[in-house]
């Protein structure tokens, strides 16, 4: 089926990576829309729409444009959180839904600690204090009042991407602790079951907890105060986890010292209050972004894609829609 195009219709609605698009236009027959919105289809698209390529982190692949479609048999998304696809409502009526875990693990836990250093050591600021001409004109950029050195981190979401971080952290000499709904079998960080509990025992919290209803604003002030004065706050997972306002707040006054930030509640849009910040370090959700790693997940989205359609065997099918591989093979 790799090199033979097949008559299997495949919406790609709005954004998608390019490899993707070329690659699905080469092996099925694609229809794009601008957008998500089943409005712009006819009812013979409609008809014939058997799997879905998207972006399923923003684009959104909700019960609407599922129903829409009945003859849709997978919902391919582009990234390993699948935020706005109703993966529920999918494996309701035997629709598989797959992402694009473990190609971007490394890539993501590189980033992370990327970030950190970059908060804590202030390398943001002492490059621009280069640029800025002031080495010379005013001497040596100051010492940084935060170290990695001694520092207690605590990872919420221990996980694929959380256990990549752990392990580079380790490697660093820090000492690492966890909060996840349950333990992780044989692993041999400190688990706490509740999440401000980890955050008193520790003063580094990072976040790369998947998005959602369960852990919205689950970082808010109490988790903040809890971390307390020299805490640093590093959030790789996603926006809607955090109280925005509440760290905004948590930087200016003090409870916390810094924070590192990939990810925002309302993307592309960052708050004024973090980007006034000196003690917040701002990315533009770059955690998996180099070619190297999009391309692999831009293939992954694919070759899902590919071995359901000829072997009925999605390569990483997420959990809410797992046991529809189990019922087909
Ligand atoms: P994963 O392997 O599924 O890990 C997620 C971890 O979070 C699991 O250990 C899970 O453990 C824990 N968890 C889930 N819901 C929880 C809850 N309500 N409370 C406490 N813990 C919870 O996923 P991953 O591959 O590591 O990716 C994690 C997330 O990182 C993605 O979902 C995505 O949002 C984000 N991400 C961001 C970027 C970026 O560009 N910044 C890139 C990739 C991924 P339990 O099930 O035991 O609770
Ligand atoms: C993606 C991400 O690049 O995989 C995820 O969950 O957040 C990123 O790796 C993003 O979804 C696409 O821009």
């Amino acid at each position: 089926m790799n090199d033979e195009k097949s008559p299997v219709t495949i919406l790609v609605p709005g954004w998608m990576h390019e490899r993707s698009v070329q690659r699905i236009d080469a092996a099925f027959r694609m229809v794009r829309t601008e957008r998500v919105d089943p409005a712009l289809l006819t009812s013979e698209m409609k008809r014939d729409v058997r799997g879905i390529a998207a972006m399923g982190f923003r684009e959104p692949v909700d019960a609407a444009l599922i129903d829409a479609l009945p003859n849709l048999e997978i919902i391919a998304s582009f990234g390993v959180g699948y935020d706005a696809v109703d993966a529920r409502h999918a494996g309701g009526k035997g629709i598989v839904v797959t992402n694009t875990p473990d190609v971007l693990t490394e890539e993501v836990a590189d980033t992370a600690v990327g970030l950190l250093i970059n908060t804590v050591r202030e390398l943001p600021r002492a490059e621009a204090y280069l640029r800025a001409g002031r080495w010379e004109r005013d001497g040596n950029y100051p010492l940084t009042p935060m170290t990695l050195r001694g520092r207690h981190v605590g990872i919420y979401g221990m996980g694929r991407i959380g256990m990549a971080i752990a392990k580079r952290l380790e490697a660093f000499g820090l000492t690492i602790a966890y909060h996840n709904r349950r333990p992780v079998e044989g692993l041999g960080y400190a688990y706490h079951a509740s999440l401000e509990d980890m955050a008193r025992a520790v003063d580094t919290l990072i976040c790369v907890v998947p998005g959602g209803a369960a852990t919205e604003k689950t970082v808010n002030a109490a988790i903040f105060r809890a971390l307390g004065p020299d805490g640093v706050f590093i959030n790789i997972g996603r926006g809607s986890t955090v109280d925005e306002e509440a760290l905004a707040s948590a930087l200016r006054d003090g409870t916390i010292r810094a924070a590192g930030l990939d990810v925002f509640a309302n993307e592309p849009h960052v708050p004024q209050a973090l980007i006034d910040l000196p003690n917040a370090v701002l990315l533009p959700h770059v955690a998996s972004a180099s070619v190297h790693t999009r391309n692999a997940m831009a293939d992954l989205v694919v070759d899902n894609l590919i071995s359901w359609f000829s072997a009925r065997k999605p390569m990483t099918p997420v959990a809410e829609t797992a046991h529809i591989l189990a019922k087909t093979t």
